[in-house]
């Protein structure tokens, strides 16, 4: 062996130093291609082996010898995580690491904006580029499939066409950067409860309809360099290694050239991984070592056991070259791209994206006599209530918890925005979670409060009663179980009693505003009897500068909800028919693992509640403007094509308020004559457009008659069948405003 390493070398450098030429794999001027497979054949097999798996938490070796940088990553989906220790979760405790934290990923969904997608992954990329990462550990996209979900603040919710048009532009601006996005989880890690042994059980239409769209169009359209695969199962192998999404599927039919990477610790055998599609492990508890053991790396399921196996025949190197190769092409787009741009970090342009982004994502769920935005002419005395208006939430959630430059709470930002021309009065209202610490980063805030909720809600009622406005800031606050990675939700409830206070306060003074601070839905039993709902998710540094913005009226609010708010979890597929969390089962090896029969198909979210004529609380794609908008009817350039032909809907919207605003005009189709049970509509197509009072535009939304049809699981092909569709144009899946019908022969 050591002779075989002396002679490449050797031959490496004889070559290069005599022609004095950089070697093709050092030229940048040189198609990858080519400088992938000169490396490639300079590379000795151990330093195939080192490449693909982990040297530490976040990093792997690359070839030392050949000057091969190593690659970098780190989480995570909403800003850059601070560094860790080697081989640690605890942060380092660097002093040059604290970020920008933007708004979770759901909020960049609500804004239905793929300009602010492109712009939240260009300035995320920058910040990741500026730390010398060559990979960032997001976007997350995994389906809304149900509002337990620990994790769905970091997705983009239940629809797979919204999903697809926001991941393409996330991905293309974090990559502008030379920096990789790895789109997560692939696939079906819809669920944190159990999430290492969950294992959905569902038929390929589903899968292809729903669960998969979004990532073809990251791994097509986006053209990301790496995914990420799942803890979960799937049809009996782990996601980050299964042979049908990983080799059939993204490496097959969607001919994608990235590299696969695993979950930390979705690794669990060699056999498996070696032919199931992985390309680099990280993260693994390997076999009888305990987390972290100095020498954990070397006993990696892709170290010594997979060296040992192709040096004793059980693995070809075929393989092993495949993975290599995409590896050394991930370095090459990355690391080894000397034009790449050397990226920023907490500058005034990604202040002002993580405030325009948040700006655009908050919906205003409900308005009823236009309490917002409040009019502080008339508005003398506020009263604030609530911990989500002085808690910070950039610490927390897991993975994608952040050590942000700075937060500027909800209290904090109504303070410095309404200054001396209203009295602001605080109270607490509840105490739900004092803490605020996560793997090392602490926000500093001493949140402690020994009062009884006797004494905190007589204090919050009293001011209430003293006020003309009440603003309540609740919801959760990614504690466990409260949007936390590696927990679900409970229930569907808001936590810490805050029902019956929400229900005191609107009885002390019925000119109250809620403002739910979360990732996911919840329920809202006082929608009723509260005047105004915004739904604010997290919102990162700027959250308070962009809630009083939004509060005030200086941004008018045009998000949309990017999943269905439920009134009870009876309302959704999976609670309703698809048995969550699933049941004790046992896989084809004897392991114990949870089956989870996703028994309601297609049927999520507004897919489901249409099918059952079920009213949500708020429907898929609602959110309330300050102005109003009218719509004229719908058109369309032909009344009858084929499939192969494009469809143009156009419809003129007015603004029919006083103030300018921005209205996402939802496209859904219907199939009205279809040999399958479909949905009864299907978003296919939107348009966010701003409008001055008075002000007509009209907007035209065109989708491909090939992009209407149902995935025939016998056939494995899309199908579009011949006949009637009809195009409803609306303002939500429940506020249809206009349709028209054509025919596809
Ligand atoms: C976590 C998460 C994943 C994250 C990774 C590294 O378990 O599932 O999203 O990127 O490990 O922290």
């Amino acid at each position: 062996m050591m002779k075989k390493v002396l002679y490449s070398a050797l031959l490496g450098l004889t070559a290069a130093s005599a022609l004095g030429a950089t070697p093709v794999y050092l030229d940048d001027t040189k198609p990858i291609e080519e400088r992938v497979e000169d490396a490639l054949q300079r590379m000795t097999l151990r330093e195939k082996v080192n490449i693909i798996h982990a040297q530490s938490k976040f990093s792997a070796p690359g070839v030392p010898r050949l000057g091969i940088p190593e690659i970098w990553c780190t989480d995570g989906p909403m800003g850059v995580r601070p560094e860790v220790l080697w081989d640690e979760w605890e942060q380092a405790k660097w002093t040059n690491d604290s970020c920008t934290a933007f708004p979770s990923l759901t909020a960049l969904a609500a804004t239905w904006n793929p300009e602010m997608a492109m712009l939240y992954g260009k300035s995320l990329g920058e910040e990741a580029r500026f730390r010398n990462k060559s990979m960032l550990l997001g976007p997350g996209i995994n389906i809304y499939r149900t509002p337990l979900n620990g994790r769905n603040f970091e997705y983009m919710g239940e629809d797979p066409y919204l999903i697809s048009q926001m991941v393409v532009p996330y991905v293309k601006g974090v990559q502008s950067n030379g920096v990789a996005a790895c789109v997560k989880h692939f696939a079906l890690n819809n669920n944190e409860i159990n999430r290492h042994t969950s294992n959905p059980i569902l038929d390929d239409r589903t899968l292809y309809e729903i669960y998969l769209p979004g990532f073809r169009a990251a791994a097509q359209e986006g053209d990301a360099w790496t995914f990420m695969g799942g803890y979960n199962l799937f049809r009996g192998e782990h996601a980050s290694y299964n042979p049908i999404l990983m080799n059939d599927i993204l490496k097959g039919e969607w001919d994608w050239d990235g590299a696969v990477v695993s979950d930390w610790g979705a690794v669990h055998d060699t056999p498996s991984a070696v032919k199931g599609g992985l390309d680099m492990e990280f993260g693994s508890w390997t076999n009888g070592l305990t987390n972290g053991a100095s020498n954990a790396y070397d006993n990696y399921f892709f170290a010594e056991p997979y060296l040992k196996g192709i040096e004793d025949g059980t693995y070809s190197e075929t393989e092993l070259n495949d993975k290599v190769r995409r590896v050394l092409r991930l370095t090459m787009r990355t690391v080894m791209d000397r034009n790449r741009p050397f990226g920023s970090m907490g500058s005034d342009e990604h202040v002002a994206a993580c405030r325009e982004i948040g700006e655009e994502g908050v919906v205003l769920l409900q308005n009823r006599n236009n309490l917002l935005p409040l009019d502080l002419t008339k508005t003398k005395k506020i009263a604030v209530i609530g911990e989500n208006a002085i808690k910070m939430m950039t610490v927390g959630g897991g993975s994608s918890s952040l050590k942000a430059r700075y937060e500027v709470t909800p209290l904090e930002g109504l303070k410095k925005r309404i200054g001396d021309k209203a009295e602001i009065v605080y109270a607490r209202g509840y105490v739900g979670d004092p803490t605020g610490e996560y793997n090392g980063v602490v926000t500093g805030q001493d949140l402690t409060d020994n009062r009884t909720p006797e004494q905190l809600l007589q204090e919050a009622l009293a001011a209430a009663r003293e006020a003309d406005v009440v603003l309540f800031f609740g919801g959760l606050n990614k504690s466990n179980h409260q949007d936390c990675e590696d927990t679900d939700r409970k229930s569907l409830d808001l936590p810490y009693g805050q029902n019956e206070l929400i229900e005191a306060l609107a009885k002390a003074n019925p000119n109250i505003a809620v403002i739910n601070i979360s990732g996911t839905g919840v329920a809202m039993p006082w929608a009723k009897d509260v005047d105004s709902i915004l739904q604010a998710w997290y919102l990162g540094n700027e959250t308070g500068n962009t809630l009083a913005s939004v509060l005030l009226g200086d941004a008018n609010p045009s998000g949309k909800l990017p999943y269905t708010y439920y009134a009870s979890l009876d309302q959704c597929g999976a609670h309703k028919l698809g048995e969550y969390p699933g049941h004790k089962g046992i896989d084809a090896l004897g392991n114990e693992v949870w089956d989870m029969p996703y028994n309601e198909g297609i049927y999520v979210g507004y897919r489901f509640t249409d099918k059952n004529k079920l009213k949500p609380t708020f429907p898929f794609g609602h959110g309330l403007s300050y102005t109003t908008f009218e719509y004229g009817k719908a058109g369309i350039d032909k009344a009858e094509g084929s499939k192969e032909d494009e469809f143009t809907i156009t419809v003129p919207v007015t603004n029919t308020g006083d103030r300018t605003g921005k209205e996402v005009v939802q496209l859904y189709i219907s199939d009205k004559k279809s040999s399958v049970d479909r949905p009864v509509k299907e978003l296919k197509g939107f348009s966010k457009v701003e409008l001055a009072p008075g002000e007509t535009k009209e907007v035209s939304i065109t989708v491909k008659g090939s992009d209407l049809g149902y995935f025939d699981a016998e056939k494995h092909a899309w199908v579009v069948e011949p006949g009637v569709f009809e195009a409803l144009v609306g303002a939500s899946a429940g506020d249809i405003r206009t349709k028209t019908k054509f025919n596809i022969r």
